[in-house]
């Protein structure tokens, strides 16, 4: 990003503004957490759901998030505001952007504890210790980093300081170059698993397990995950992209960002689905492992193939940045919220918010084995009832309110202006904002709602 000369600052191009975006978008919930809810929920049914939320509700709403701040040019919350007072409308629609710090508050404290298990791996990748594994040996590697509670909450620590350190120096500009070659190389790696899959003589099973539909093991809980992964991945319902649409220049189009930001997205989600599956079948695994199927999956790639030591390394060290590049920009709505609150410096700010978070996340910690057995949510520890709360219920009521307030609040003519789409674009992305996404996600809510209140059979 560029300082011009005028006073706020502008992605210096459409390729740095897409690459800031997917390396937000980009992180753990498509190489760690698709392909493990996609295991749990069922296969090709699941991700037919999840595709069809990203293109109805995922890619407009990514829109509508980017043009608010575009269009209000300013932090999220002053966003909302001014777009909500041009158009004669309250001023109190400024909480959507305060509710979306919140979230990305507490999503901060569990993302954090999984990075820390990426930077444990990759300390696991450089001393060989996937070298020959079995399914059981890698089984028990994971088992035991879930085990104790110290070791997690040092790596969880070590996480926290990285994103902490960027967000409170204000390194940007170097994360921003570094995720230009990063980002990129990480699709080459992803490609080379991808090749790999095939050698394992299990390709077909992932790909046929991936999009074949079933619908018979499509569940209603199922769909609603779908949708809430549909805002996750693409860091919705945060206000991130509304800070990031707010440096923008007018010439760069919204559509088509959000578009290939979106398929990118998408494309490494799957990529890693194909790759993570093919090893659960050619070992005979079972694919609804959970939050440890791509540390129990791959690392047995690695430990099998040739060069598999320096693939190894390399992959979980883009694993590392991919989860940093997104856990940047999820401390950032805080750390800025504290600025603009509280005025205190910003790195005071960052080793506060870094402090809390890292503190809140060790229940997180805490969740895989002292308090095990201790349940927020009925049936689910506070790792699962955070990622459920986060996810499910604060994400698509964010996104809720900004799709009533872009389809039903700001008029027509300033959308119209800030797509810069023909009539018949326009009339397609506002169906989708006016009707489409709130019913959808009341559903989701609504759903979600009542079964969190229900324990679990
Ligand atoms: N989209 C990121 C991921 O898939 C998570 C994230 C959400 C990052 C919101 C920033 C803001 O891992």
């Amino acid at each position: 990003m560029t300082n011009s000369t005028t006073s706020a600052p502008h992605w210096s191009n459409r390729l740095a503004f897409i690459m800031a975006a997917t390396g937000s978008a980009v992180g753990l919930g498509n190489i760690w957490k698709f392909p493990f809810i996609t295991g749990e929920y069922g296969g090709g049914a699941f991700v037919m759901v999840y595709l069809v939320c990203i293109a109805l509700i995922g890619i407009p709403l990514m829109m509508a998030e980017i043009l608010i701040g575009r269009r209000g040019a300013s932090s999220p919350s002053l966003s909302f505001k001014r777009v909500a007072e041009e158009s004669g409308a309250t001023g109190a629609w400024s909480f959507a952007g305060t509710f979306g710090v919140l979230a990305s508050f507490l999503i901060l404290t569990f993302y954090s504890v999984v990075g820390g298990w990426a930077i444990a791996y990759l300390w696991h990748a450089f001393q060989g210790a996937f070298d020959g594994s079995t399914v059981k040996t890698i089984g028990d590697l994971f088992s035991q980093l879930l085990a104790s509670p110290v070791e997690m909450a040092g790596w969880h620590a070590a996480f926290m300081a990285l994103s902490m350190g960027v967000v409170g120096f204000g390194v940007h500009s170097g994360i921003e170059r570094a995720v230009t070659v990063l980002m990129p190389a990480m699709f080459v790696l992803l490609i080379i698993l991808v090749i790999y899959a095939f050698t394992t003589g299990a390709a077909g099973a992932s790909l046929d397990f991936l999009f074949t539909p079933n619908f018979s093991r499509l569940t209603t809980t199922g769909v609603l995950v779908a949708l809430g992964h549909a805002f996750f991945t693409l860091s919705l319902g945060m206000s991130n992209m509304v800070a990031y649409g707010s440096y923008l220049p007018r010439h760069i189009s919204i559509t088509g960002a959000s578009i290939t930001v979106s398929i990118l997205d998408t494309v490494v989600a799957l990529m890693a689905g194909i790759a993570i599956f093919s090893v659960v079948f050619a070992h005979g695994m079972q694919p609804s492992m959970g939050p440890g199927l791509v540390f129990k999956t791959l690392p047995l790639a690695f430990g099998n193939m040739t060069g598999g030591y320096l693939i190894g390394i390399a992959f979980f060290f883009m694993l590392v940045f991919a989860a940093w590049s997104s856990a940047i920009s999820l401390s950032e709505a805080v750390v800025a919220r504290l600025i603009a609150v509280y005025r205190i410096p910003r790195p005071k700010a960052a080793l506060l918010t870094g402090l809390v978070a890292w503190a809140v996340g060790l229940l997180s910690v805490l969740s895989f084995n002292k308090l095990a057995n201790f349940k927020l949510i009925p049936g689910k520890n506070i790792f699962d009832s955070l990622d459920f709360l986060t996810t499910n219920i604060m994400l698509p009521m964010t996104g809720l309110m900004v799709a009533l307030f872009v389809g039903w609040i700001m008029k027509k003519e300033y959308s119209r202006d800030e797509l810069e789409a023909g009539p018949t674009l326009h009339k397609l992305w506002i169906t989708c904002v006016r009707y489409i996404t709130p019913i959808l996600v009341l559903v989701v809510f609504a759903y979600n709602l009542y079964t969190s209140l229900l324990p679990k059979s």
